[in-house]
């Protein structure tokens, strides 16, 4: 009988298989703890280390800007597509129906209107409040070179303070003012003083030259913005372009709920994001789902 249990237990604790330590892929964040690695895991799909985030954040400064006047008709059809939904509190909680189980990157910044300058942001939302809404992570903007900038930046260093205590990343969003040059030192500089700083990953604009030298420079992810709207084909091209330079994904707004048929946009990015699909490729379905959605 003795023998019996002594085989029985064997087998249970299955001492032959050695107990998996398995790291956390995601680059620069292994030494977090487990919830905000459960945070990130909701942000970057785990199968690919990548993410397509949805923006539609841009009211906290611009108002109903074109595409966003009607969250509830123009954007919540896309929500199936999209990893992660980045907003404010405002709309989430008017507008975003709480079955969305996806992460929710919340803006966490705020204070100036387009009217004014912008750089002179605030933290727009109480560590409470973030939790009670069950986000993945903080968004905030961060204004290097611009009037504010130590303010912004205090800001970022402020909310990865609150976010550590209770588990949640932050995402520094690197804001590029008029009077600033968009090439790739730049974004080296702004991405590498958010990450230095805290934030659990960067989101930056791509550029044409040396982008893979921000992404290399940089030990968190980073996600790009999609920018002003571009001509469909353009759009897929740039994303597909940022994720072989190194990008970890898309934080994309006007590029998707302006395109001329948006839930076949965001299909068609995620596959660029995904599955690495050609834009070409991509842009061919972007096409074929539009006219079923025309
Ligand atoms: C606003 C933001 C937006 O979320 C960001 O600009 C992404 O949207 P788009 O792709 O439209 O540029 O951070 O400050």
């Amino acid at each position: 009988m003795a023998e019996k249990d002594n085989n029985q237990e064997s087998h249970n604790y299955h001492i032959d298989i050695p107990v998996k330590n398995e790291p956390f892929a995601l680059r620069g964040s292994n030494s977090l703890e487990w919830g905000m690695k459960n945070r990130l895991s909701k942000i970057f799909h785990p199968a690919t280390g990548r993410t397509v985030m949805l923006a539609i954040d841009h009211g906290y400064f611009l108002g109903p800007t074109a595409g966003l006047e009607r969250v509830d008709v123009t954007i919540v059809p896309l929500l199936p597509y999209a990893d992660t939904l980045m907003c404010t509190r405002g709309i989430l909680r008017s507008t975003i129906p709480p079955t969305f189980t996806q992460g929710v990157v919340l803006r966490a910044s705020g204070g100036s209107s387009i009217l004014k300058e912008l750089s002179q942001e605030e933290i727009a939302v109480d560590i409470e409040d973030a939790i009670r809404l069950n986000v993945a992570a903080l968004a905030v903007q961060v204004f290097v070179g611009a009037e504010f900038e130590a303010r912004s930046i205090h800001n970022l260093t402020r909310l990865v303070d609150m976010g550590n205590r209770y588990g949640i990343p932050v995402l520094g969003v690197t804001a590029v003012g008029k009077e600033m040059v968009r090439d790739a030192k730049y974004m080296r500089l702004a991405t590498r003083i958010c990450a230095e700083l805290g934030a659990s990953y960067v989101k930056t604009y791509f550029v044409s030259e040396g982008f893979e030298t921000v992404t290399s420079s940089c030990p968190v992810p980073i996600v790009i913005a999609g920018g002003k709207r571009l001509p469909e084909l353009e759009a897929l091209q740039m994303a597909h372009d940022a994720i072989q330079q190194g990008a970890a994904g898309v934080d994309m707004g006007r590029n998707i709920f302006q395109s001329g048929a948006p839930e076949a946009m965001i299909q068609a990015v995620r596959r660029v994001v995904h599955e690495r699909m050609s834009p070409r490729e991509a842009f061919d379905l972007y096409q074929a789902l539009a006219r079923q959605e025309t």
